[in-house]
């Protein structure tokens, strides 16, 4: 009797131990887990004394982990409503310029805990038949972030399509407007160089750029061609402020952005009203590539695809002269209104 009394007290000792070693097992694993998932949660924790939003550096790794993810589509929808993650519309769109640096600014911002990019160019309010499907639509093209995180796109084609800064107006009238801007006539040779690239993949011959760019009949620059248009870039401006006072864009240098990128970064950060958060560590320059790369951590780090950085043709250096020439009134005119003066030729 005795004996099977103890028995039994053993097997109940056996049974409670395992328990709590079970349960202590599972905290400890729950507590691994949150850190994991919840390096940007809680959100109301992220406000310092000046009411800007702090953003732990854990939160680099998060978005490159949970936040893909989601945006990938493989998240439920539980997740989605347990993180408080949210589609948000963007704040600040960078609207321009084709070839300036578009990408590299929207990804190198993108390093910055509190944004989230919309990685597609998504082409909501330069294409009727995308504006037509409504904000609703646009909305939800837009990646999972949280509410604090403020959302950016780029579609070089608003800058300058005529219906867009309207459009634009309606969804937001104070978004923050980013505009990246080479030396117009490098800006314009590199926008040859990429339809040429186009040309040749599909086994077409093309124009020379001297061709294009000089009016034969005239020798005088060829206004009509697209790549010169594109570089007055105070034309296309003076559009935008129809609707949107000066103090509502900024100008990056994208010429900079290229040989000095984190200055360029900092100004954006100000501009966006962000914490500056951006660092040196998260830019390093690869020879290779011959540009800047991105650093997210010590594990994951990636340079802009090939396709960014194409080497240009070589151009007559009459038609190149003749080109900055022509730009030359319109720049010191972009200069003048936008405050932002930069040297070029
Ligand atoms: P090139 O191909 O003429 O060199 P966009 O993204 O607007 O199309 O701009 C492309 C340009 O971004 C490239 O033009 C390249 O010079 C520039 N660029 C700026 N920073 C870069 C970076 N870190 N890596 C690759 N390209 C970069």
């Amino acid at each position: 009797m005795l004996f099977k009394q103890q028995a039994w007290l053993r097997q109940k000792i056996l049974v409670l131990g395992s328990l709590a070693v079970g349960s202590l097992l599972y905290l400890v694993a729950r507590v691994g887990s949150l850190d994991r998932l919840q390096p940007i949660c809680p959100i109301e924790g992220r406000f310092g004394a000046h009411g800007q939003a702090e953003f732990p550096l854990r939160a680099l790794q998060f978005k490159r982990g949970l936040l893909h993810e989601f945006r990938k589509g493989n998240a439920s929808k539980e997740q989605v409503r347990l993180h408080d993650l949210v589609q948000q519309l963007p704040k600040a769109i960078i609207i321009g310029v084709r070839k300036g640096g578009t990408r590299a600014l929207l990804e190198m911002l993108n390093l910055h805990p509190a944004v989230v990019k919309a990685s597609q160019e998504i082409h909501f309010f330069d294409n009727d038949e995308n504006y037509a499907k409504g904000i609703e639509w646009y909305r939800k093209k837009m990646p999972f972030s949280y509410p604090q995180q403020i959302t950016i796109e780029k579609s070089p084609a608003y800058f300058i399509t005529e219906e867009v800064p309207e459009r634009i107006y309606k969804m937001n009238s104070s978004i923050k407007l980013l505009i990246i801007v080479r030396e117009p006539t490098t800006r314009a040779i590199s926008d040859y160089t990429q339809v040429l690239e186009g040309k040749e993949r599909k086994n077409k011959t093309y124009y020379k750029f001297e061709k294009l760019a000089i009016d034969p009949n005239t020798c005088e620059v060829n206004t009509k061609y697209k790549a010169v248009r594109t570089s007055i870039y105070t034309k296309h401006l003076e559009r935008w402020l129809k609707y949107f006072p000066i103090e509502q864009f900024h100008v990056v240098d994208g010429d900079r952005l290229i040989t000095e990128p984190l200055p360029e970064l900092q100004l954006v950060e100000k501009f966006l009203n962000l914490p500056p958060r951006i660092s040196q560590y998260n830019l390093y320059f690869n020879a290779t590539r011959g540009f800047y790369c991105l650093r997210f951590n010590i594990i994951f780090n990636k340079c802009l695809a090939g396709s960014k950085g194409r080497i240009h043709p070589e151009v007559d250096p009459s038609v190149i002269t003749k080109l900055r020439k022509f730009f030359h009134p319109f720049n010191q005119k972009f200069y003048q209104i936008t405050g932002r003066t930069l040297n070029w030729p």
